[in-house]
């Protein structure tokens, strides 16, 4: 990429899909990285669109009764929705049926075609229709495509061939001089392995008397182009190869064509040898991502294994569904998609790291300084790690861009979050709140927390747009984040006198899910157990003493206790309150085991309305010190009778 211009394409996704996970996988990559480059103040050019010739399409249609151009207009509407609620930022959506592309397919192939580059020959060999695939005898294993395992029908006929094999060497050449063209390097080795075979020309057009619904060939009517031909010339066909060369020269070659490791062999051996023979520079970096797994399987709508995305941004959120996917896969690596995984990620990334971090500032800045964002030296002592934490924060967000791997610049980016939460536990503002003479260190310290959810809201500005403004907002501050550049992030640019609006949370915890049972049950906080959170004073409710004394909490003896059938983390136990004896359920199951229970005083919350967990009638709840991993029950310092209140 020239510098300042970052140019980024997905596949052009074919029309006889729905879309799923997987494409809003690689168009969510693509609309981060873009938002990334726009923060830095490159200039972007964000390509997407759809694949809509070839046999797949044709037959989608049939099934449906429809002409391919109908069933394409009517498919193509469920990507470009899906993209406008994901809030996908595209500078351009390219329709592989429109004028503007098939024009150029054809002045390419003329071109080409004229220079040498194709030839007319008999073809004999075997036809895998789902892969719109070729193979001669040898390749085929089982007699079925040697790839997808799929059928193969067997075919002669007389075609077009573009003359691939003779850039076979040039190719390796260039792969082998340009460690970044393909990544990661798994993919790139698979691809030299690939090229220690003779490569063959390649067979680019199709009889119409077979497949109809493709662009006409220039030089011979009785002829459509090969879907895959038609469709890589997407890329260069959108910034105006031949049409508009100055626009085209601004942003060719593309940065980053972004794919999934499927579709390999296409971007990685034909279009590089198709840009060759036409004169054109090469794309800079080929990023063939891995899979999201459905129970080890790839998820796709063939197994009928489909996670539908509108469902879970609806359900959780589009930018939590956003952030989930920009975070949860390793660059390069398959993942497995599970939403108890989403929800625990959430919980503890988003609700718990950041949610309470933002909370915990802007009630502090009200509480303790009236709202208003002090002036703070820049000298302050009580700030400098948290300032040094943030300027490598912003190093390594720079460093990893261009690796293009979202998932480690969310972690960097959770460094300062979670280091920012640590700070606050160290800096007890509320201690300092009661100290007239610490008066300056509590407001070094709330600025600090302000200024570095201030850079927060700015970082994950790209993978979460709503949320970030949400939180820019809470903060007080002015405009739209999405004006901001990473430029504006030096320390200490949180404007003074700033007044915190501070509202509902941004994050709220998902509490309860059981994707599997799908029952609700507990999670993160668990059930019949309340959890005493430190640093609890400052913590949004205060409540008045009458509240306190409604709450009626009692010493109970623990009589009997059992594991709940099917629930790994519940304990049923038969309590005594002296005069009364109850049962109730507990999320302890993974700290206690039965007979440690047996016997013990506990501490319950004895006027709770009954509930039913897992099916199970609980009369009440314990308490519990909570600290994410452990676990301790409270009880009376020496036995007291049982039914005593505690006050
Ligand atoms: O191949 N995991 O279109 P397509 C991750 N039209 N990504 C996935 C995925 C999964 N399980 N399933 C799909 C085509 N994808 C051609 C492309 S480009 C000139 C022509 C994503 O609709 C991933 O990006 O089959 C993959 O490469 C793409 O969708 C394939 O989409
Ligand atoms: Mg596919």
């Amino acid at each position: 990429m020239s510098v300042g211009s970052f140019y980024i394409t997905t596949p052009i996704y074919y029309v006889n899909d729905e879309p799923h996970l997987g494409h809003a996988y690689t168009t969510v990559m693509a609309d981060v990285l873009s938002r990334y480059h726009r923060l830095q103040g490159d200039d972007v050019f964000f390509l997407t669109g759809t694949d809509e010739h070839g046999q797949k399409v044709e037959q989608a249609a049939k099934a449906r009764e429809m002409t391919p151009q109908a069933h394409a207009d009517e498919m193509v509407v469920r990507f470009q929705a899906l993209w406008d609620r994901l809030n996908i930022s595209h500078d351009d959506f390219i329709r592989t049926t429109e004028p503007r592309h098939t024009k150029i397919v054809q002045d390419i192939l003329q071109r080409i075609y004229d220079a040498g580059e194709i030839y007319e020959d008999e073809y004999e060999g075997w036809y895998s229709v789902h892969d719109e695939r070729f193979w001669t005898e040898k390749d085929l294993v089982d007699g079925k495509d040697p790839l997808s395992g799929r059928e193969v029908v067997q075919i002669v006929e007389r075609n077009y061939f573009f003359r691939m094999g003779k850039y076979q060497d040039w190719l390796i050449d260039h792969i082998e001089r340009h460690p970044d063209f393909i990544r990661p390097e798994t993919r790139r080795n698979e691809i030299l392995g690939f090229l220690k075979q003779p490569l063959g020309d390649l067979c680019i057009s199709r009889p119409k008397s077979r497949l109809t619904w493709g662009v006409e060939m220039p030089f011979d009517s009785d002829y459509v182009t090969y879907v895959w031909f038609d469709a890589l010339i997407n890329y260069i066909s959108a910034p105006g190869f031949l049409t508009d060369t100055d626009r085209f020269n601004g942003w060719w070659p593309a940065s980053c064509h972004l794919i999934g490791k499927d579709i390999l062999t296409t971007h990685c051996v034909y279009w590089p040898t198709m840009l060759k023979a036409m004169g054109v520079a090469m794309p800079e970096t080929i990023m063939g991502h891995g899979w999201w797994m459905v129970d080890e399987q790839k998820m796709s709508k063939s197994l009928g294994n489909v996670i539908k995305p509108l469902d879970l941004a609806d359900k959780y959120g589009v930018d939590p569904f956003r952030y989930f996917l920009a975070r949860d896969m390793v660059l390069g690596q398959d993942s497995s998609f599970s939403e108890t995984g989403f929800v625990t990620r959430y919980n503890s990334e988003l609700a718990n790291d950041l949610g309470n971090l933002l909370n915990r500032t802007v009630v502090m800045a009200d509480r303790y300084l009236d709202g208003i964002a002090p002036a703070v030296g820049a000298e302050s002592v009580t700030m400098q790690s948290l300032k040094e934490t943030a300027a490598e924060t912003r190093k390594m967000v720079e460093a990893l861009l261009p690796k293009l791997d979202t998932s480690r610049i969310l972690e960097a980016i959770w460094g300062l979050i979670r280091e920012a939460n640590r700070y606050v536990e160290t800096q007890a503002p509320w201690a300092l709140a009661k100290v007239p003479e610490k008066r300056k260190e509590l407001e070094e310290t709330i600025f600090a927390l302000l200024e570095v959810m201030r850079q927060v809201a700015v970082w994950i500005f790209p993978v979460m747009p709503e949320r970030s403004q949400a939180l820019w907002d809470q903060l007080g501050l002015e405009g739209n984040v999405a004006d901001t550049r990473i430029d504006d992030l030096s320390w200490g640019g949180f404007p003074v006198g700033t007044r915190v609006a501070p509202g509902d949370p941004v994050f709220p915890r998902i509490e309860y899910v059981d994707v599997e049972a799908n029952e609700p049950e507990t999670v993160e906080k668990e059930p019949g157990v309340a959890e005493e959170e430190s640093g609890a004073e400052e913590n949004q409710n205060v409540i008045t003493f009458d509240d306190f004394q409604n709450v009626e909490l009692k010493v109970a003896k623990v009589l009997e206790a059992e594991k709940v059938e099917g629930a790994d983390r519940l304990l049923k136990l038969q309590i005594t309150l002296g005069d009364e004896d109850r049962q109730i359920v507990a999320g302890v199951a993974q700290h206690y085991s039965p007979e440690d229970l047996v016997g013990r005083q506990i501490v319950v919350v004895a006027n709770l309305a009954p509930s039913k967990i897992r099916g199970v009638e609980s009369q009440g709840m314990l308490l519990a010190a909570s600290t994410g991993e452990g676990l301790a029950l409270l009880s009376p310092d020496s036995d007291v009778q049982p039914g005593t209140r505690v006050s």
